[in-house]
C-alpha cells in the first residue's frame, strides 16, 4: 500500500529539510550532509532541542497507547516523519493488533523508508500528501482502503502544525478533518512554543535557520491560548493542554532543569 508517486529528482538534498533535521536529533542515519550541517547548528543554539525531540516521541507513545486502550482502532498519522522505531502502528498494534494506521507525509525522502517501514500486513499504508490539502488526504484511496469514516478515528498532528503559516489558517485545516471523522474520535497534537524561552536570542536565531535555509515553510511557534484553539469544539482530555513530559507521564519526568525548557505542548482531545 506505499503509493509513492514521485521521483528520485524530488528529493531535494541542497537544502536541509525538517524531516531530516528531526531525523539527526533522534539519533537516526537518514539524514545528507546539509541536514546535519543545520541541525548541528540548531542544537549548538538550542541543545534541548535533542531532548524535546525525545519527549515528542515519548507522548507519542503514551497517546497512542491511550487511544487504543480506548478503543479506537483507526489512526491517520499526518506529518508521520521519517520512520523512528517504534512507530505508530508498531505502539498502537501491540495494544490491539487490529489497528489500521494511515500515514501521511508531504517529503518525498519519508516516502522512500516508508516501503520497508511503515507498510504491512494490509493493516498500515503510507502515501503522499499535504495537510494543507485536506480534501486530497481525505479522499486518497488509501485512506478510503484503510478508514471507515462511520468509525472513530484518531487524527495525529505531531510537530506539524508549527510548519502551517497563520495566513494558511491552520485551525481551520484541523476543523476540516474533524468534520470529517464521526464522534468518539480523537485528536492527538504536539505543537513547539517559545512560551519557555521568552526573549531568548539563541531559540530567534535557531528559529532563522530552519526560516532562511530550510527546504519548507517557516516554523511558527506558537503561545498555548493559540495551540489551545486547535481544540476547539472538543472535550479535551485531562490533564489539558501541557507540556508534552506533563501529559499522563508513565515513568521519571525529565529533572525540573530539563523540563523547563521542554518547548513542546501535547495534548489529546475527543470529539463528542
Ligand atoms: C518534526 S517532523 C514530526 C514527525 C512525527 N510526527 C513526530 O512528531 O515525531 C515533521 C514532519 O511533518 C512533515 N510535514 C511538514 N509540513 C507538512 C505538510 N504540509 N504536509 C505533510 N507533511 C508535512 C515533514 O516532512 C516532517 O516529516
Amino acid at each position: 500500500m506505499a503509493d509513492q508517486g514521485f521521483t528520485a529528482d524530488e528529493i531535494d538534498t541542497s537544502r536541509p529539510h525538517p524531516a531530516r533535521m528531526y531525523n539527526y536529533y533522534l539519533g537516526g542515519r537518514d539524514n545528507y550532509e546539509v541536514d546535519r550541517d543545520a541541525a548541528q547548528r540548531v542544537i549548538d543554539l538550542a541543545p534541548e532541542l535533542v531532548p524535546m525531540a525525545q519527549e515528542n516521541r515519548a507522548f507519542m507513545h503514551r497517546a497512542v497507547r491511550f487511544v487504543v486502550e480506548s478503543g479506537v482502532r483507526q489512526i491517520v498519522d499526518i506529518g508521520t516523519g521519517i520512520p523512528t522505531s517504534p512507530n505508530t502502528h508498531q505502539v498502537a498494534q501491540e495494544a490491539a493488533p487490529d489497528v489500521r494506521v494511515a500515514y501521511v507525509d508531504n517529503d518525498p525522502i519519508v516516502a522512500t523508508h516508508a516501503g520497508a517501514h511503515l507498510v504491512g500486513a494490509g493493516r498500515t499504508g503510507f502515501f503522499l500528501g499535504d495537510l494543507r490539502d485536506p480534501q486530497s488526504i481525505l479522499s486518497h484511496p488509501t485512506i478510503g482502503e484503510l478508514i471507515d469514516f462511520d468509525q472513530p478515528v484518531a487524527l495525529m498532528l505531531l510537530a506539524i502544525l508549527h510548519f502551517v503559516e497563520d495566513d494558511e489558517d491552520p485551525a481551520a485545516l484541523v476543523d476540516a478533518y474533524l468534520d470529517a471523522l464521526p464522534a468518539g474520535s480523537h485528536l492527538i497534537l504536539t505543537h513547539s512554543t517559545a512560551d519557555f524561552h521568552p526573549a531568548d536570542a539563541n531559540w530567534a536565531e535557531a528559529r532563522d535557520i530552519y526560516r532562511t535555509k530550510g527546504a519548507t515553510a517557516p516554523l511558527t511557534l506558537r503561545p498555548h491560548e493559540q495551540v489551545l484553539r486547535f481544540f476547539d469544539g472538543l472535550e479535551l482530555l485531562e490533564p489539558g493542554l501541557v507540556q508534552a513530559p506533563l501529559w499522563r507521564p508513565d515513568g521519571p519526568l525529565p529533572d525540573p532543569e530539563q523540563l523547563a525548557h521542554i518547548g513542546f505542548y501535547g495534548g489529546v482531545a475527543r470529539k463528542g
